[in-house]
């Protein structure tokens, strides 16, 4: 078809990666129907420190995008067991709840969702991710000007679950959005488009906290995400990251025990 992409497939060969500009880690187990995202912390704990270690070794100066889940630990996983600066370890989740927030919204619309702004920021978890539906736009009017309360949050609720309704669809995890999420970030960072994504990343004090990775707006370009953006969170919604921050954080500390 004219297209000059080359590809290398199924190999274990660490080295076939060697001065990658973008790596992206979906290693580990998936999830199955019924299970959370979080169950999966002991498994996919060991392959994501293992993978993440080798990536280094042959691309010292990588952005690592990490989609493996529990996606908020495995990210903090990712930050620490790399030691690369904050900037460059991106979790996806973000990007993908964001997807899903907008096609929920489109469907109560009846509008495209490539008219719509909308974003998610918390942890990628069912019940840790906050859709910020009082921030979503369908271009540029609040969407509150044409729905519901009560459609409102049942597009928040749909949201939260949209990962666990697709793997009780299809038997397994999700595949197709968390890819074209994974690839629309490595064609910001590739072509320095400076495009606005929310993204797990290592907060110090932004939106009220530190040591952690949590997802929020920043701007991804060549440099991994170069910037947070502060929302202005109301009360309530920063009560609402907290609480997210808390139970991802429980979530981390499960890795001092492994
Ligand atoms: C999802 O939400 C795989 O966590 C990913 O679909």
């Amino acid at each position: 078809m004219g297209f000059d992409t080359k590809i290398v497939g199924s190999t274990n060969d660490y080295s076939k990666t060697a001065n990658s500009d973008v790596v992206v880690i979906t290693s580990g187990l998936p999830r199955k129907p019924g299970m959370t995202r979080e169950e999966l912390i002991g498994t996919n704990a060991s392959i994501v420190k293992s993978v993440a270690e080798n990536i280094l070794k042959y691309s010292p100066d990588t952005i690592i995008i990490v989609i493996s889940n529990p996606m908020d630990t495995m990210t903090y996983l990712a930050l620490q067991s790399t030691g690369l600066p904050k900037n460059r370890i991106i979790g996806m989740g973000g990007t993908l709840d964001s997807a899903r927030f907008k096609y929920q919204l489109s469907q109560h619309l009846g509008a495209s969702a490539g008219d719509l702004n909308a974003v998610v920021i918390g942890g990628h978890g069912d019940t840790t991710m906050i859709p910020l539906i009082r921030l979503a736009t369908w271009n540029s009017v609040p969407v509150s000007n044409f729905l519901t309360e009560e459609q409102q949050q049942k597009i928040v609720a749909d949201t939260m679950v949209g990962g666990a309704t697709l793997t009780k669809l299809i038997g397994t995890s999700a595949w197709y959005a968390p890819g074209a999420a994974g690839a629309a970030l490595v064609e910001s960072i590739l072509r320095d488009e400076k495009k606005l994504f929310t993204c797990c990343v290592a907060l110090d004090g932004e939106y009220g906290q530190k040591d952690i990775c949590l997802g929020v707006p920043v701007i991804i370009g060549r440099n991994g995400w170069e910037k947070i953006l502060d929302f202005g969170l109301t009360e309530s919604e920063q009560a609402a990251f907290n609480k997210s921050a808390e139970a991802v954080r429980s979530m981390n500390d499960v890795l001092k025990t492994l």
